[in-house]
């Protein structure tokens, strides 16, 4: 079994993992990172959404060896001094999510989205969460929160 080296969510791990393993399995079942969801088996849904090396990746089509060697953020990741994410803290003041089953997921490519746009207009958000699948929110308080993260964040740095 080949052996790896994941930093996730500021922890190094080393870890012997079979070549099929996916990443979200290596997190959710090795690492007990439960925070990251599995919501199909299709890589349609998005709500296993991780940062890999800064960039969003649904973590349920990488392999746990394609991580090798690379930093992983999860959503139990973000807060820092029990203080919540600024993403995460719009979407809590947006109510930006009912069942919360999509939501560690759209909060992680939300964060990745304002890699790229520290300002994106509600067309680009929605283009940029298009992976990422909501069955109860309808999207416009996921839209507004995702405004209003970048408003926070743009506050804090
Ligand atoms: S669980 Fe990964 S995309 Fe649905
Ligand atoms: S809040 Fe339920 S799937 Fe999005």
């Amino acid at each position: 079994m080949p052996r790896i080296a994941v930093t996730v969510d500021g922890i190094k791990y080393e870890q012997d993992v079979e070549p099929r393993l996916l990443l979200v399995h290596l997190l959710r079942d090795h690492l007990g990172k439960t925070g990251t969801p599995i919501g199909c088996d299709t890589s349609n849904c998005g709500a296993c959404t991780v940062l890999l090396d800064g960039k969003s990746v649904k973590s349920c089509s990488v392999l746990a060896v394609q991580a090798d060697g690379s930093d992983v953020v999860t959503i139990e990741g973000l807060a820092t001094n029990g203080s919540m994410h600024p993403m995460q803290q719009a979407f809590h003041e947006e109510h930006a999510l009912q069942c919360g089953y999509c939501t560690p997921g759209m909060v992680m490519a939300s964060i990745d989205l304002l890699r790229t746009d520290p300002d994106p207009s509600e067309e680009a958000i929605r283009e940029g969460l298009e992976g990422n699948l909501c069955r109860c929110t309808g999207y416009c308080n996921i839209v507004r929160a995702v405004k209003r993260g970048a408003q926070n964040v743009g506050a804090t740095s």
